[in-house]
């Protein structure tokens, strides 16, 4: 173990795993456990429970489980070591440094260290005679110098190696700049810097740590941004521009912009909850994020056909997530930046006050390019209309939109809300196959993740779990119970360590904890632990079961595996032959 136990004690006793689990997951108590919405899958329905007495977590929707440190580890993407680190920093415990290290604890350390001098040098660059040119670019934007420090905005000079050759002289190694992505590598092995003659934007994810940039030309040459790609601290489909300022505002609300200058416009007009989504659609691990730190989220795309595309997809997204989402519509300006600095800071308050809840926003979409004058395309709009309301769960509200169909469209109320009943009526039917199609989906995932050989019989899978939970419960069992049994009759490899484990923490006469597990187990097997442990719920917790168990496992090991037979001396085949 890299730790020492009492360090380990000390951390789970200062991060009880309700109180960390609740800065992602709103917990709900549910008899002697809590629930929430899984922050691991998508879902709308609660399947994720945390178990205080066991200090451990378990989703029935996907499988993650384990105990608060599985669980940082899983939710920010973090080593063993890393996901330590953080529990220590967030209880006030100092490090055990010197015991800590893997070899990616090591690199991400790295990485953090070299992207963090990397944005001082394009900081400092930028106050100097070097960096005029950048300077004055964000000042024609209207970006102030106290804005330009609170997001340590920076230059990267034109020149081909200056942070290079600045990075070296700290330390770097080239290959590890170039792993990094702040240098690149010529095919002749020169290696130059990846941003050039570009102002620059750092990334920092919510710890504080500058985890990326992105680069913008002063002029209208392309690309116009320039991002840093994947690295082994960043990962550009979770990654959100400024939710380090946002997660911190006071509202619950968000407000989702397309480019990095709409933030900061926002953020120095008073608007510090918004945040933006980094040169990509916004993706399903974003939406999770962020579902995170608000309850609503105002979208506020560029009014463009792309803007409006793209927000129709977010609003899809979001709508997997139990997140109040309401879309902007932008005037005044092509974008919150523009609309800040062309018409100012109330015109941009009262379109935020002005947003339209989904149904309002995809109403009007659907008569976008419509005349209503004309009889044709009011039927097509009442028709598009139909499939929105049949969308809406709640019959008041489809009662409410089916009124104003009606009146914009010259059809009877009625007529609507009967066309409404059979829309729903059919998705219902393209649900339930969808739905179908997921319980399958998520069978067969299940199965990769199967920790027993293909085969093994369900019968024999029941009997190793209830045995580890029974032991797990009840420590003396294992004298009493098991005397016969060795972790080679476990069908699973993963059984198998988790016995071994359970028999050496039982013999030095501890009780069994999830903790003492992660050094043993993967975070996948984690789960697969958390899952046995929820069996406890339903043990009788007596001897006669855990022998039950025992003699179960037994008697499956005896039964000679097939791929085993060709094996067998013909003496021996012949003995198993007449015996079946
Ligand atoms: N973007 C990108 N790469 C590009 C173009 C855009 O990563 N080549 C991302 C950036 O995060 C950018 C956002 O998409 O901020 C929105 O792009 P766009 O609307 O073109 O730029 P603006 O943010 O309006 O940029 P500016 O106001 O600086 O022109
Ligand atoms: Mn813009």
């Amino acid at each position: 173990m890299r730790f020492t136990d009492g360090f380990l004690e000390e951390l789970r006793a200062k991060n009880d795993i309700e109180t960390v689990v609740s800065s992602y997951v709103q917990l709900k108590p549910s008899g002697r456990l809590l629930s929430g919405l899984c922050p691991f899958h998508g879902e709308k329905t609660p399947s994720f429970y945390v178990y205080p007495e066991t200090q451990s977590y378990y989703c029935f929707g996907c499988g993650a489980g384990g105990d608060v440190i599985t669980f940082v580890r899983t939710a920010e993407n973090l080593s063993y070591v890393d996901a330590v680190r953080l529990l220590a920093n967030r209880a006030g415990l100092a490090m055990p440094e010197d015991q800590a290290d893997d070899g990616t604890a090591n690199l991400r350390k790295r990485c953090y260290s070299a992207n963090r001098e990397a944005a001082k040098f394009f900081h400092q660059m930028l106050q100097s005679d070097v960096g005029k040119s950048g300077f004055q670019y964000f000042h024609s934007r209207g970006v102030t110098p106290a804005t330009i420090r609170h997001f340590g905005l920076g230059f990267a000079p034109d020149d081909w190696n200056c942070l290079t050759k600045h990075l070296r002289s700290l330390g770097f190694r080239d290959d590890e700049l170039v792993q990094f992505n702040l240098s690149r590598k010529s095919k002749n092995g020169r290696v130059y810097d990846a941003f050039r003659n570009r102002v620059m934007f750092p990334i920092i994810d919510l710890q504080g740590n500058v985890v990326a940039f992105g680069g913008r030309v002063l002029d209208d040459s392309k690309p116009k941004y320039l991002n840093t790609s994947d690295t082994v601290v960043y990962k550009k489909s979770r990654g959100v521009f400024a939710l380090n300022f946002a997660k911190n505002n006071s509202t619950k609300e968000l407000i989702l912009c397309e480019g990095y200058m709409d933030v900061i416009a926002l953020h120095q007009a008073g608007f510090t909850n918004a945040v933006a989504g980094l040169g990509t659609a916004l993706t399903e691990e974003q939406a999770l994020l962020l579902s995170r730190y608000a309850s609503q989220i105002n979208i506020c795309y560029d009014a463009d056909e792309a803007g409006r595309k793209a927000a129709e997809k977010a609003v899809r997204i979001f709508s997997r997530t139990n997140v109040k989402i309401k879309v902007l519509r932008l005037t005044g300006g092509k974008d919150p930046d523009e609309i800040i600095k062309n018409s100012g800071v109330e015109k941009m308050r009262s379109i935020l006050s002005g947003a339209m809840n989904d149904t309002e926003f995809r109403l009007s979409q659907a008569k976008e390019h419509l005349d209503l004058q004309v009889a044709d395309d009011r039927l097509s709009y009442a028709n598009e209309a139909v499939k929105i309301l049949a969308t809406l769960s709640n019959p008041i509200e489809r009662d409410l939109y089916a009124s104003k169909i009606a009146n914009e469209s010259g059809v009877s109320k009625s007529a609507v809300l009967s066309q409404i009943d059979r829309a729903r009526h059919y998705q219902q039917k393209k649900q339930d196959q969808t739905r179908f199609a997921l319980i399958e989906k998520q069978m067969n995932a299940f199965s990769k993740n199967d920790f027993y050989p293909p085969g093994t019989p369900i019968r024999v899978r029941n009997a190793e779990e209830h045995l580890l939970a029974s032991l797990y419960r009840n420590p003396d069992f294992l004298t009493s119970s098991c005397k016969e049994l060795s972790a080679n009759d476990f069908s699973s490899q993963t059984n198998r360590t988790i016995f071994q484990r359970l028999t050496k923490i039982i013999e030095q006469g501890k009780n069994p904890s999830i903790h003492a597990f992660n050094d043993c187990l993967t975070p996948d097997e984690m789960g697969h632990l958390s899952k046995i442990l929820t069996l406890s719920e339903k043990l009788g917790n007596n001897q006669k079961e855990c022998q039950d168990c025992v003699a179960a496992i037994q008697e499956a090991k005896k039964a000679v595996a097939p791929q085993a037979i060709g094996k067998l001396s013909d003496d021996d085949f012949l003995k198993l032959f007449t015996k079946k």
